[in-house]
């Protein structure tokens, strides 16, 4: 059965093509998911790990470009949270990450908007901003901007948390560009030629990765106190980075 015939709509009047195209792209997707090929798995244990650490007595949560939020919801059960928001410009996405996050039990909030007008539009702050596989989509300049309205969104204590494929210092996007094809035809087995190939396709026309340095600087530029890299996939493809709004550390470290 191939993921067109799966996913037939049973109604005439349901949004067919919406739902059928987001589908086919969410199977390659999911696929990529669950088998960890870009280290979400690690990613969201790392996430977890600085969350319970630096928040122990509850934080509020927005998922910019939440997806299916089954990542997270794994990664929020059993921690402080008190508030979670996912913003995302799909219906169909938001609808699983509504599912998915029943098992947290924290006020939820779904959002399908775009994620840098809902930070350039907030009105109440909150602890902790996630990105995961979204910001590279944007130019350097919305990047730029992007991280004055975090600054902005964000608590005196608060982080910006991102997860992201990132350029190694010195790279350029065109060996980046290589580096990611030459991984994903040798390690994404699970998806087929045509599926590679279309990833890669997608890759090439919409991805602008920026190393953790020039991350870094536009993050100390727009109001940031420190920026560090916390954690890096075994391929060292996607990188975790802080942008933390204070200068000084939580109690205890
Ligand atoms: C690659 S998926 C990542 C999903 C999830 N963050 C994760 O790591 O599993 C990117 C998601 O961002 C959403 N998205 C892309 N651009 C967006 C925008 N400007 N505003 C809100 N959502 C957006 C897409 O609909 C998609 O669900």
């Amino acid at each position: 059965m191939t993921s067109d015939q799966f996913f037939e709509p049973a109604a005439a009047d349901e949004r067919t093509d919406e739902v059928k195209a987001f589908f086919n792209q969410w199977h390659v997707y999911r696929t990529i998911m669950d088998h960890d090929y870009t280290g979400e798995v690690n990613a969201h244990k790392a996430l977890r790990d600085l969350l319970i650490h630096d928040f122990p007595d509850g934080f509020s949560i927005i998922d910019l470009g939440c997806g299916d939020a089954g990542y997270m919801a794994q990664m929020l059960a059993g921690t402080s949270v008190s508030y979670y928001e996912g913003v995302d410009l799909s219906d169909v996405a938001l609808d699983l990450a509504r599912k998915n996050m029943e098992v947290v039990g924290c006020q939820c909030v779904f959002s399908n908007y775009d994620f840098v007008r809902n930070l350039q539009e907030r009105e109440s702050p909150v602890d902790v901003i996630w990105i995961g596989l979204s910001l590279h989509h944007l130019s350097s300049v919305q990047k730029e901007m992007f991280l004055a309205y975090c600054r902005s969104a964000l608590t005196a204590r608060g982080l910006l948390i991102i997860y992201e494929p990132m350029l190694e210092e010195g790279e350029t996007r065109e060996e980046f560009l290589g580096r990611c094809e030459a991984e994903i035809d040798a390690h994404w087995t699970a998806l087929a030629p045509d599926e590679r190939e279309a990833i890669c396709e997608h890759v090439i026309s919409a991805d602008f990765p920026e190393s953790v340095m020039t991350l870094r600087e536009m993050g100390l530029r727009n109001g940031f106190a420190r920026v560090e890299s916390v954690w890096r996939n075994p391929t060292s493809l996607f990188q975790m980075i802080v942008f933390h709004a204070s200068p000084v550390n939580p109690p205890g470290e």
